[in-house]
């Protein structure tokens, strides 16, 4: 007898194989995340990250990605958008963040995925409201990925329920 157990964590994502199978809400928000592309500021990276989001309110905000010659000064798309929509629209529950990218030296044929740090503050928005985010992630060109909750992308997360 073991006086261990394991414990196994599943993580579901919705794979869609082009933008023209996104439902229209998913592929208007994505194409608002691709147009944030281009006020993108990545001198250092030259990998430009798109980000949008949708509100229950309907209204959308956008964040890209924002890099500093101090490197870790820098600030990701993900973070930008979901911050910018928690100042403009304090209260305003989130329904979904549509983040993708465009880099100079290749063409990105995968999803981008959110960092970690990017993930915790999604996390803190879906507690904040306790409503889950879908995330909606697509590269250049390629599938797109759609996950219902960041709980697919960070499982076990760390949130204010430990706090109390
Ligand atoms: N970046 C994002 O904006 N979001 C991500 O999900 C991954 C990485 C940015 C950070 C940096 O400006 C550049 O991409 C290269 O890492």
């Amino acid at each position: 007898m073991s006086n261990k157990e394991k414990i196994q964590v599943v993580s579901s994502f919705d794979v869609y194989k082009t933008e023209q199978d996104l439902s229209n809400e998913d592929r208007l928000l994505l194409m608002q995340a691709r147009k944030s592309l281009e006020s993108a500021y990545a001198p250092y990276s030259h990998f430009n990250v798109g980000a949008a989001i949708l509100l229950e309110n309907g209204e959308t905000v956008i964040g890209n990605n924002q890099e500093n010659a101090a490197y870790p000064s820098s600030l990701c798309a993900e973070r930008v958008a979901i911050y910018y929509a928690g100042a403009k629209y304090p209260g305003v529950k989130i329904k979904s963040i549509a983040v993708t990218v465009k880099a100079q030296s290749q063409v990105i044929n995968e999803p981008v995925t959110p960092c970690g740090a990017c993930r915790q503050a999604i996390a803190e928005y879906e507690t904040r409201y306790e409503q889950k985010i879908r995330i909606i992630m697509a590269g250049e060109t390629g599938k797109i990925f759609i996950s219902e909750s960041i709980e697919s992308l960070l499982p076990l997360m760390f949130n204010k329920k430990h706090l109390k």
